[in-house]
């Protein structure tokens, strides 16, 4: 018999261990060999500390080449996955592509139990959070607006936390009504002691509620502590906005993740620009905390100190991935650090206690916006190390040279855009270069760190996109509605920015009236959800996507904030036949020592499977979902959009060891475990960002093959 033990199970843990011990000393040597032991990944990101890191040396750079799928667990669904599952105990823990819950045996994908809330989710859902105080265990999990804890052991909701096991986030941010705001958890809450602390994504546009940052107890669900990123009356940074910015602007939102220093007791909170994302004549001042990363005390939300990276952001450059914690040398001395990506392709590296930066920050000018209304900072704070890992400026001798005729199509596009690098206020009338694009360099994967040589592991994109602002009509009409509330995205012909934005053009053809009125009611991948139309506004709405007919809407129904300039579009700037009009690389990963600054290696990550066929290869391409780094030599990386491939580097020279096909494109994150002495890597592979091939829902595990 084999007795079980958990060690050091506390779930501020950095890593859960626990160890299967013989019962008695007259254990066969079969059970001696058994009785190694098994190593969780009980936290997104793999630890509080956001590290993405293992110890494991199983799977190492001598054997990484032998892998093989051991499981798989298809969820027999579509619409893609971005989750990283947890591991705790020899349990998997992951969600299905509508935001089902579920557990699995981890060594052979078994499945324990499922849980479904009867929401269908269709936004991304990138993790859980597990808890326990020894006696009960919980899975806590976010469902579209609501927040589940589930019992870890059984799957079924707790019915004294909130209100029959779930809490509904809409509440308790000073917004009404409840029902029309949305706050979905794309990044699981952090679990510090007996609380769960969350963000969440709010809408882009006007109206958006607040990007409150809320700690609950994890036992009854109720709200212990709240943090205004909107400051109120009297609060610190309040004078940086409009005196009344705290009841009408929205977000400055938490959507990344955050991480944690348990020793401490210190949470660090990455956040989001304010809404509406590009004009910000209403909300006019550096808008605190917007864009910051905020180091708060876990145990009651008090601000220890700030830093923003975007002043009065118009660009839509929010922090995209969770920080990560390290310890580095610097002048000598081991210093605890925090460091943070961005979209820009900067790393910040701070001290984490005082937030003092350990490479030198300098304030750079920038042009002033002649958009009517609007005052954009003056200076913006850049770090001088490490190099940014994304081109800076887009120029004519960047653009495309896949083909001649490409070239000169991209030259002449090219020169009708303002393209002078970062911080360039938008106009109108006029297509501005944003470079890299709305999707980073860094994104929601977030980068891995080697707590022992201090190097970082980002991906990155390298896409260069435009955008521009028209003024709104302000009308009541659904075309009104469209241009101020869709048009951002889709455009304002409605041809959308295949494939990341759908056409909106026939879309009747495709979808019945009914779906048309769920998915802009929900949301949907990228697409936040709008409940605060009023069903006369959506009804109408409709009637003119489906029929291109505008007519006044009843002034029955709640008015639309109305913004008074719109986005023109998220444009990304593609060539003829869909390949970025840029020249490669389109996506890479770099790794970076934050020791001294200095990059380690940088290489492009991806391939297009039918432009490598005609010679073309190591272009890099878009990624989405980060890398995770073990003790055995080994980075671990899917995210490729178009190749569908996971992948094993040499984590000392970015050499490629192994890689291997996945059923869909890994846009996740993958975590690592041992059950019983088994090393196990798994991923989530569900594809979507493809649109010439289908999305499904399939969690992959390999391991060596078994002796
Ligand atoms: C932030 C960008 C964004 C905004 C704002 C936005 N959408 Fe979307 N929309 C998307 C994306 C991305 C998709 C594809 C989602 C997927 O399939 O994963 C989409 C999908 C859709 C679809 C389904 C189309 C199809 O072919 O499957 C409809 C209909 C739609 N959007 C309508 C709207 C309407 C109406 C509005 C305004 C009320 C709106 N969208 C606002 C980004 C946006």
């Amino acid at each position: 018999m084999i007795l079980r033990i958990a060690v050091a199970l506390a779930a501020v843990a950095s890593a859960l261990v626990s160890v299967n011990v013989p019962a008695n000393s007259e254990q066969s040597e079969a059970n001696a060999k058994a009785a190694e032991k098994s190593v969780d990944w009980p936290v997104y990101g793999g630890s509080p500390e956001n590290n993405h890191y293992s110890s494991l040396v199983q799977i190492n750079r001598a054997n990484v080449k032998q892998l093989a799928v051991a499981w798989s667990f298809d969820t027999d669904e579509e619409g893609g996955l971005q989750t990283s599952p947890i591991i705790v105990n020899g349990v998997l823990y992951g969600i299905t592509p509508t935001q089902r819950v579920f557990a699995l045996d981890a060594a052979t994908g078994k499945l324990k139990w499922k849980f479904d809330s009867g929401i269908k989710g269709t936004q991304p859902d990138r993790g859980l959070s597990y808890w326990t105080d020894r006696r009960s265990s919980r899975i806590l999990v976010g469902v579209t607006n609501f927040l589940y804890a589930l019992d870890a052991a059984t799957g079924k909701p707790f019915p004294t936390f909130g209100k029959q096991g779930h809490i509904d986030l809409r509440e308790n941010l000073g917004r009404q009504p409840t029902k029309s705001q949305s706050i979905y958890l794309t990044s699981p809450g952090i679990v510090y002691k007996d609380l769960v602390i969350v963000g969440g994504r709010n809408p882009e546009t006007l109206p958006a509620p607040p990007g409150n940052i809320r700690a609950y107890d994890v036992r009854t669900g109720k709200l212990r502590w709240s943090f205004h990123t909107i400051p109120h009356p009297g609060e610190y940074g309040y004078g940086t906005w409009p005196k009344q910015a705290w009841k009408t602007s929205g977000a400055a939102n938490n959507w990344a993740g955050m991480a944690l220093d348990a020793k401490r007791g210190i949470l660090y909170v990455p956040t989001g620009s304010a809404a509406f994302d590009f004009y910000g004549g209403d909300r006019l001042g550096n808008d605190l905390f917007a864009n910051c990363l905020i180091a708060l005390n876990a145990g009651n939300g008090k601000r220890l100190w700030h830093f923003q990276a975007v002043r009065h952001d118009v660009w839509d450059r929010d922090f995209p991935s969770a920080p990560a914690l390290l310890t580095v040398r610097h002048d000598g001395k081991e210093v605890a650090a925090v460091a943070q990506t961005t979209k820009q392709g900067f790393v910040y590296l701070f001290e984490r206690v005082s937030g003092r930066p350990l490479f030198p920050i300098e304030c750079k000018k920038y042009p002033p916006s002649d958009v009517p209304g609007e005052a954009t900072a003056a200076e913006q704070p850049l770090p001088t190390r490490p190099a940014p890992f994304a081109r800076q400026n887009l120029t004519e001798d960047l653009l495309t040279n896949r083909t001649p005729e490409v070239h000169q199509w991209a030259v002449e596009k090219f020169r009708t855009f303002r393209s002078e690098g970062q911080f360039v206020p938008f106009s109108i009338g006029k297509d501005t270069v944003i470079f890299p694009g709305f999707d980073g360099g860094a994104e929601w994967g977030g980068p891995a760190v080697d707590p022992a040589t201090g190097i970082i592991y980002i991906n990155a994109n390298e896409m260069a996109w435009t955008g521009a602002l028209a003024e709104n009509t302000g009308e009541n009409s659904p075309k009104g509605i469209y241009l101020s509330q869709c048009g951002v995205c889709h455009g304002e012909k409605m041809a959308g920015s295949p494939p990341a934005i759908p056409t909106l053009i026939g879309v009747a053809d495709r979808i019945p009236w009914k779906q048309i009125a769920m998915t802009i009611k929900n949301g949907k991948g990228r697409m936040p959800g709008f409940p605060n139309l009023t069903d006369d506004q959506m009804s109408a709405l409709v009637d003119y996507l489906t029929s291109g007919e505008s007519k006044e809407v009843k002034r029955s129904g709640r008015p639309l904030v109305a913004m008074k300039f719109r986005f023109t579009g998220y444009k990304k700037f593609l060539d003829p036949e869909g390949y970025p009009a840029v020249a490669p690389p389109w996506g890479t990963l770099n790794a970076i020592n934050l020791n001294t600054g200095e990059y380690v290696w940088k290489i492009p990550l991806g391939a297009y499977p039918e432009l490598a066929a005609k010679g073309m290869s190591n272009t890099g391409t878009e990624n989405y979902g980060g890398p995770i780094v073990t003790a055995g030599g080994l980075l671990f990386i899917g995210a490729t959009n178009f190749d569908k491939r996971f992948r094993a580097y040499d984590k000392s020279t970015g050499e490629l060891l192994w890689e291997t096909t996945l059923p869909f494109a890994g846009n996740a994150t993958p975590a690592t475990y041992e059950v019983q002495g088994r090393q196990f890597v798994v991923i989530a592979a569900g594809g979507g960002k493809d649109p010439k091939s289908r999305s499904g829902g399939i969690y992959v595990a390999f391991a060596l093959p078994a002796e």
